[in-house]
């Protein structure tokens, strides 16, 4: 894919649509000339959303119901599209105390951000490797990097979605499908108001900006803000006797 602006036909799926990052992304994407199907669970805001795209950038934009935790649902979500890229967007964080507290919210919490993830990538998959096309892109986080004491529930799920998508990386490249794991730092959206030491936090503009142009080259992993991707090489790098000390 190139640089420039993108063609009108392509069309991008965003699943979990009514995030505030897909919400950046759909906004960057159209911007670039892509036409989007929006998909989640609250049918009313994804019609605003698709009104507000149409109106600001004169792409078409088609909605879709959605709900993660449906996974007989999954199967029918790309039905009669014609889809050069999907992104996976949707996403719970518990606190690491309510995780633990209450083993049903944590099984929750993995079927939303993991077990969903595995069901819709398959469907992605499927479809892509046939046609020998596309882009399957997913969000991860940079949680997922190394299980920290403050949020290792909510970790743990974005790190089997990295090592899931690592692998179906590798079975797809031979079919022409590029997939693309993406992860995200602190980023300014509803999942993170109200956290009381969240530190810094990304707009999600910057975010999708850094996602659309990896999605666009294709690429394989995106740290975005770009900063995260040194900042976790070190971390990943402490050795495990001395990380159990810190406070990171
Ligand atoms: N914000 C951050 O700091 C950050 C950092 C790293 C990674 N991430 C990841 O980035 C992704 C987007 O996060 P965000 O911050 O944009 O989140 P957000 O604004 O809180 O949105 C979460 C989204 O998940 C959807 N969702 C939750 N449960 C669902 C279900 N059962 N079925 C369908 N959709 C469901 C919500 O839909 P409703 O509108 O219907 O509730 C909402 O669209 C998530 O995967 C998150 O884990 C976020």
């Amino acid at each position: 894919m190139s640089e420039t602006a993108a063609s009108p036909t392509r069309c991008a799926l965003i699943v979990g649509a009514t995030s505030g990052i897909a919400r950046a992304v759909a906004q960057r994407l159209a911007e670039r000339g892509w036409s989007l199907v929006l998909a989640g669970r609250d049918a009313e805001a994804l019609e605003r959303e698709a009104a507000d795209l149409r109106v600001r950038h004169g792409v078409g934009v088609q909605t879709r119901r959605f709900d993660a935790l449906d996974l007989d649902s999954h199967a029918g979500l790309i039905d009669g599209l014609d889809l050069a890229a999907a992104v996976l967007c949707h996403g719970i964080m518990l606190s690491n105390d309510a995780a633990v507290a209450d083993i049903h919210e944590h099984r929750r919490m993995i079927d939303v951000n993991y077990t969903s993830y595995a069901s819709v990538l398959e469907v992605l998959a499927a479809c892509f490797a046939e046609r020998g096309d596309g882009v399957i892109a997913a969000i991860s986080s940079v949680a997922g990097d190394r299980g920290r004491p403050s949020n290792y529930c909510y970790g743990a799920t974005k790190a089997a979605v990295s090592a899931y998508l690592s692998g179906l990386r590798g079975r797809l490249r031979p079919k022409g499908v590029a997939v693309l794991t993406i992860k995200p730092g602190p980023t300014d959206t509803p999942m993170t108001h109200g956290l009381t030491a969240k530190g810094p936090t990304a707009t999600p503009q910057t975010v999708a900006k850094q996602i659309v142009r990896d999605i666009e080259r294709r690429r394989s992993v995106c740290y975005t803000p770009r900063k995260w991707w040194p900042i976790m090489t070190i971390i990943r790098a402490i050795p495990e006797w001395l990380f159990k000390r810190t406070s990171l």
